[in-house]
This record gives C-alpha cells, structure tokens and sequence, in this order.
C-alpha cells in the first residue's frame, strides 16, 4: 500500500492578541492562577469579520505553497472543526471554493479537540485505497465564539487559529506510519455545546441559559484525558514496535501545560521531545496540533527521517495518535 507524505505545512494565527491580563479585567481571574493552572499566557482572537473557512484557507494556501501544489491538483479536502463558519454546508467546501480547488471532494469531521487527528486518518485513507493522491487536511477553529466570556472556568483556556498539511501518495519508508483513533460516548456531558442544534433549536430563552456556549467539567475532562492520550500513544508506539525515546518529537493537543506533563510523566518522554506553545495560543482545538508542527518545522526543527507523534484528545470523547516518519 501507499504511504501518505506530509510534503507541506502551514498555519494562520489572527492577529489580535488576548492577554491573560485583559481577562483580568473581565472575569475573576488572575494571570497568576491561569498560567499556574494551565500554562497559558495569551491566546489569539479572529477579528469579527474573520471566519473559520479564511482561517483554514490561509493555512492551507500557505501549506500549499510550501509544498509546491497548485489547488486544481488537490483531490480531498477534510476539516476538523467545531466551529464551522455554518452548521452546514462544511466548512471544508467553503474552502474549496476559496481555493478553487474544482476537483477535491470536501467535508468536515466533528471530532472536537481530536479533530485534526481524526481528519488526518480520512485522508490518510483515502491516499491508501488510491482514491486520492493528494489531499488537504485542516484544523480550524474560532473557539472564541463559542466561549462564555462570563465563565471563569472555560473562558481563559482557549484561542482561535488554523494549521494544515498537504500529503501525497509515496513510495518508500517515510510518511504516516499509522494512525489510531479512539471514541467513547459515555463522557459526552463532561464536554460539549447544548445549543443550538437538533435538541435544543434556537430559541431566545436558550440564549439566556448560555446554551449556545461551550460546557466542560475540567477536573473530569483532566483525568480521563491524560489517561487516554498516555494509552492511545503507547499503542502506536508498540504497533510500530518503536521505543518513546526513539521519538523526536512528541506534538500534542495543545490542552493546558499540566495535561500535557503529566502525559509526557506516564510516557517517559524526555522534556526536549514534547512540542509545547500552549502559553502563545492556548487551547486551539482541532487546530493545535498542525500549528505547532507549522511552527517547528518552520523553524527548521524537523529534519527527513526524524520521528514524530501527534497525539489529541477532545469532546466525544475522542482521542486519536498518529506516528510519522518525516
Ligand atoms: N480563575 C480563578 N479561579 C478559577 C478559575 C479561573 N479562571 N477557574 C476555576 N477557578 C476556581 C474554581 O472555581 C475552583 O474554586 P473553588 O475551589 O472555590 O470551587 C478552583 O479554581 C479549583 O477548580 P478546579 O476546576 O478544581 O481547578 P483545576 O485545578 O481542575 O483547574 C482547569 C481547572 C480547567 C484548568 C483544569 O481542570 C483543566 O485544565 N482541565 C482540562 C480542561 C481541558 O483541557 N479541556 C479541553 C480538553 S480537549
């Protein structure tokens, strides 16, 4: 079978910078408690006339660009987000139709937080089978839009920004080695949004009970995900039959600093393997994880035949690793 090569990466930030002490000034917080607690020192936030299609398409066209793809050679196109620019259509056609990407087949995975990991798999797949030879795979998400700016607990944990990946089919040793994804619906309450879709319609008495706002119980969310992430990444390693000190890099979700030490304890990985900006973006969602690949390769961390794993967990619950040979 063929392997699916990430030949290109890019990533788009908004520009408008949210301290942790302007969200001093709106809740009862301080920067002190939220960089304990999280790690995070600022987040960025889309403009009011930004939505999560320009956010992908930038980082796709900048991915594109490295990889040296045109957008009429593209033949799938899979977002992982939360926060389409509608309920419907995909996000993912809005994007194609920004790139004029005519001939790709497009949709959107709702996998949350894991929503790059699960959109990497489709398209690892579809490469796999032959029935596309190079696809677009994104995380994009404007999570400040969903976010209760009046609740303490979720509203400093998170930003807004999108990464993407180009990959081809190749021949040879290095690309997506493999991929597991996992799910598990008993934890849905402990995250999600209530409103506004199927079972809860819009409604103006919705609006007043928060509905369409992003709900987390965190201590939960904690546990179970540290559990997952540490489980899901010892079984790629162990179907590779690779050693977690043969990894260089270990690049995460970006969920909070303290998830991700005490992933990075269980695992026995080494500080200088774990990716971290969680402090720069905070919790970006599905789009975490291709911004800090973005972000280290472009800075000529990554070098051919190094060793990466993604690994992310999110709402659903899901939670998904993939390991690449670069
Ligand atoms: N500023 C100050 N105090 C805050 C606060 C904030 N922003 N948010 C919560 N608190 C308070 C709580 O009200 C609580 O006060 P109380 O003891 O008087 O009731 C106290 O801090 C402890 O709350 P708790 O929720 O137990 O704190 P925690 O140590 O679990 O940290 C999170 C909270 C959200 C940072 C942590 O649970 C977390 O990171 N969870 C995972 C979240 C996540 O990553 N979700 C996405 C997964 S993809």
């Amino acid at each position: 079978m063929k392997k699916a090569r990430i030949i290109g990466t890019g990533s788009y930030l908004p520009e408008r910078v949210l301290t942790n002490l302007d969200i001093e000034k709106m809740v009862d917080t301080s920067n002190e408690w939220i960089k304990a607690r999280t790690g995070i020192e600022e987040r960025r936030i889309a403009a009011e006339n930004e939505t999560t299609s320009d956010l992908a398409t930038k980082a796709a066209i900048a991915a594109m660009d490295m990889a040296g793809v045109k957008a009429e050679e593209i033949d799938f196109i899979v977002v992982g987000t939360i926060t389409g620019d509608y309920p419907w259509p995909a996000t993912a056609c809005l994007v194609q139709q920004k790139l004029g990407a005519s001939r790709a087949v497009a949709y959107d995975i709702s996998a949350a937080c894991s929503g790059f990991v699960f959109a990497l798999d489709a398209a690892v797949k579809q490469i796999q089978t032959g029935a596309a030879r190079k696809a677009l795979v994104i995380g994009s998400e404007i999570l400040s839009r969903i976010i209760d700016w009046t609740d303490r607990n979720t509203c400093v944990l998170f930003g807004d920004g999108a990464g993407a990946v180009v990959l081809e089919a190749a021949e040879g040793p290095n690309g997506i080695l493999s991929t597991h994804l996992r799910s598990d619906g008993t934890y849905w309450e402990l995250l999600y949004q209530a409103g506004f879709g199927a079972r809860n319609p819009a409604s103006v008495e919705g609006i007043e009970q928060h509905l369409p706002f992003l709900k987390m119980q965190g201590n939960e969310v904690f546990k179970v995900a540290v559990r997952m992430l540490s489980e899901v990444a010892q079984e790629a390693l162990t179907a590779n039959e690779i050693e977690i000190g043969d990894l260089d890099f270990f690049i995460p979700h970006q969920a909070n600093r303290r998830i991700l030490e005490a992933v990075a304890k269980r695992l026995k990985l080494r500080a200088d393997q774990v990716y971290i900006n969680v402090q720069s973006y905070g919790n970006t969602s599905g789009a975490s994880i291709p911004i800090a690949l973005d972000e280290a390769n472009r800075a000529g961390r990554i070098e051919e035949g190094d060793l990466l794993m993604f690994d992310a967990f999110g709402g659903g619950f899901t939670w998904g690793a993939a390991l690449v040979r670069w």
